[in-house]
């Protein structure tokens, strides 16, 4: 019976902003792993300097739900040996440096299966500008968009904000291209702003997006599966705030998960339907998470953006939409591992 369990290798941590949210996720899932007896979980901490810490130790990080004080000592990039008895790899990683592709490269190089989304996919769902193009080139409609690079921007500013003023308006927002969590990005209303949020987006990333601001509904759709991904039913984020910053997804309370999200069914299997349009069309595997615009006065239906790993926690909306759609977290889990076999 030992001997035929399979090694489960949780990854967690990592060198992104959300690293404190991985930890919770990869908490979430190592109890629901546990209660499946064919398993052998031995987690792997990232550092936030990027050094990989052995299963014994990353167990006591586990346990604490928290991140450790960071030590003083320099990033060591060695694998713990403990890495070669892994089979299976369930990367619990959220944002640059874990769900863009780098970890998945170097899962790929170990010869082993991991859950969700391979290299490819991982990186053009992190990318915010490659994303939306391979969002129109699949007809999917989204926002106007003015895609920005630092060189470009420091030679001719000018031009730029009026191509952004004729093109898109104001209010518009601005976003680094590669980062998440909406770390670095702002709504503005006029040129003044403009200029300090593309300033401050470019110093994030050297490529900034620069999108049309819509009144909406945000709401989001879970998706299953590999070559036959499903579909879950449709959740709806609300909150007071002006956007759904930083402080809005992180403080408990500012933000109200609704699900389902109340929509004329026509709607929801529109949004359905789009969901797994984007999840194909970046070639998806295993798992993601697609966020929609909804604006309500015309019945119009936006893409937003697709996370190839999504908040994983017990509260986090991606279980919370399989739950209500008949899947329960543990079974979740079962079936991603599974996913990760074929
Ligand atoms: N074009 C837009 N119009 C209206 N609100 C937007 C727009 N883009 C972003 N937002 C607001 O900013 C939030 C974060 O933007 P998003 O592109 O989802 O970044 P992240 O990848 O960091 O989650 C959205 O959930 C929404 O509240
Ligand atoms: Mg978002």
């Amino acid at each position: 019976m030992n001997n035929s369990k399979l090694h489960v290798g949780l990854l967690f941590g990592g060198r992104s902003g959300e690293h404190e949210v991985s930890i919770v996720s990869a908490k979430a899932i190592a109890t629901a792993l546990a209660q499946n007896p064919s398993y052998d979980v031995r987690p792997f901490y990232i550092q936030k300097d990027g050094t990989w810490r052995s299963p014994q130790d990353s167990s006591v990080v586990l346990e604490s739900g928290m991140a450790p004080a960071a030590s003083a000592e320099s990033a060591n990039f060695q694998l713990p040996v403990e890495v070669n008895a892994i089979d299976l790899w369930f990367p619990v990683l959220h944002g640059p440096n874990g769900e863009d592709g780098t970890v998945q490269g170097l899962l790929q190089l170990m010869q082993k299966p991991y859950v969700g989304n391979g290299v490819l996919a991982s990186a053009v769902g992190m990318d915010k500008i490659m994303m939306k193009s391979v969002f129109a080139q699949a007809g999917l409609a989204q926002v106007k968009y003015v895609a920005l690079s630092r060189a470009s921007w420091q030679r001719q500013p000018e031009i730029w904000c009026e191509h952004i003023e004729l093109e898109l308006g104001y209010p518009c927002f601005v976003k680094p291209s590669n980062l998440g969590s909406s770390v670095g990005i702002s709504k503005v209303r006029d040129r003044a702003q403009l200029i300090n949020a593309i300033a401050s987006a470019i110093s994030y990333d050297a490529r900034v997006i620069i999108e049309q601001g819509v009144n909406a509904r945000e709401i989001e759709c879970a998706v299953l599966g590999n070559d036959r991904p499903q579909a879950s039913v449709i959740g709806e984020i609300t909150f007071k705030s002006d956007f759904y910053d930083y402080e809005t997804k992180y403080t408990p309370g500012m933000a109200d998960l609704i699900i389902p999200a109340v929509l004329p069914p026509e709607v929801a299997q529109a949004v359905q339907d789009m969901a797994v349009r984007a999840f194909q069309a970046i070639a998806g595997a295993g798992l993601a998470r697609v966020d929609f615009f909804y604006i309500e006065s015309t019945a119009t239906v936006l893409i937003n953006e697709i996370n190839t790993f999504p908040g994983f926690t017990a509260t986090s909306m991606y279980p919370k939409l399989w739950e209500a759609t008949g899947i329960g977290f543990p079974e979740l889990c079962d079936r991603l591992i599974a996913l990760a076999q074929e």
